[in-house]
């Protein structure tokens, strides 16, 4: 498939997403949303995929949304074309995501960034929400997801000063899950994405779908959800497999994976 705005690569078991507009610092425009979702969508019922990995280039994760393609637009028109839902369905993918960041992730950017499981940031990244400097606030769930990730007085100085973090802060607040060296960002986050794509899929859809319970309901509904799908597991040959592997002291040949 050749899209416009993006490159896409299977290697392995992992599917690579990489944004691509260069002349525009992978700013999120319209194209490039439903580019990115349609990929992601066709990684994710592709039982040959176990992990997929978002990425930018050197300089940019992606500098936010379109802010050219959104200027003259009117409310009516944000409401009715409901300009960035196509994303919900980026958000909904089941099997492992993770966002590989070096440079600019800011607005848009961030939030893409937020809606994958895992953020792996070079030193590079610079993370922010500057939409108040544009007259608008987050509109892609930052205001929702960083608050859940990182508090609401985080988020405030973030949202309201519009100011951006470097990777080290971003990673002792909390959205950042490891940060790497600029130059070892994409052999690592290879390295870390096959490594999970080699996990059982039941298994990894089942942590991913609990891990948007964990942010989506109370503890007590989450704690229900949980026990349940570890039960479930147990119906899967991977579960027997791998329980039997730690017994023999092997390595687990899993069948769904
Ligand atoms: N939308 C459209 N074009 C963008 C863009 C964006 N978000 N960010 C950068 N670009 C374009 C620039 O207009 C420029 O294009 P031209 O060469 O044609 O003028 C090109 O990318 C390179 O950018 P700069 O020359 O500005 O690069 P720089 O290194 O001087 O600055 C930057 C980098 C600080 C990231 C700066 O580009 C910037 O501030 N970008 C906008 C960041 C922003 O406000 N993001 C939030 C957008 S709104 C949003 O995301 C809403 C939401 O919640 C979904």
């Amino acid at each position: 498939m050749t899209y416009e705005t993006i490159l896409t690569e299977t290697r392995g078991r992992v599917g690579w997403i990489t944004l691509n507009r260069p002349n525009a610092l992978n700013a999120l425009n319209t194209t490039l949303m439903s580019e990115v979702v349609e990929a992601a969508e066709a990684f994710d019922v592709d039982p040959g995929i176990g992990a997929i990995v978002v990425t930018g280039s050197a300089k940019a994760f992606a500098a936010g949304a379109d802010i050219k393609e959104m200027e003259a637009k009117t409310s009516v028109e944000m409401i009715v074309d409901d300009h960035f839902g196509a994303w919900s369905r980026f958000a909904a993918v089941r099997t492992p995501t993770i966002a590989a960041v070096a440079g600019y992730a800011l607005g848009g950017g961030c939030e893409l960034a937020l809606m994958c499981d895992l953020v792996i940031a070079a030193d590079s990244a610079r993370f922010g929400q500057p939409e108040i400097t544009l007259g608008v606030i987050p509109g892609m769930g930052g205001s929702q997801r960083l608050a859940r990730a990182i508090g609401s007085y985080k988020t405030a100085d973030l949202i309201l000063t519009g100011r951006t973090m470097d990777a080290a802060e971003a990673e002792r607040a909390g959205i950042v899950s490891r940060v790497l060296p600029a130059d070892r960002l994409l052999d690592e986050v290879a390295d870390i994405a096959e490594g999970i794509a080699a996990k059982p899929l039941p298994a990894l859809y089942a942590a991913t779908a609990a891990l948007d319970t964990a942010l989506e309901t109370p503890l007590a509904e989450g704690l229900r959800f949980e026990k349940q799908a570890f039960a479930a597991l147990f119906a899967t040959e991977d579960q027997k497999e791998g329980m039997a592997a730690f017994r023999e002291k092997r390595e687990p040949r899993f069948r769904h994976r």
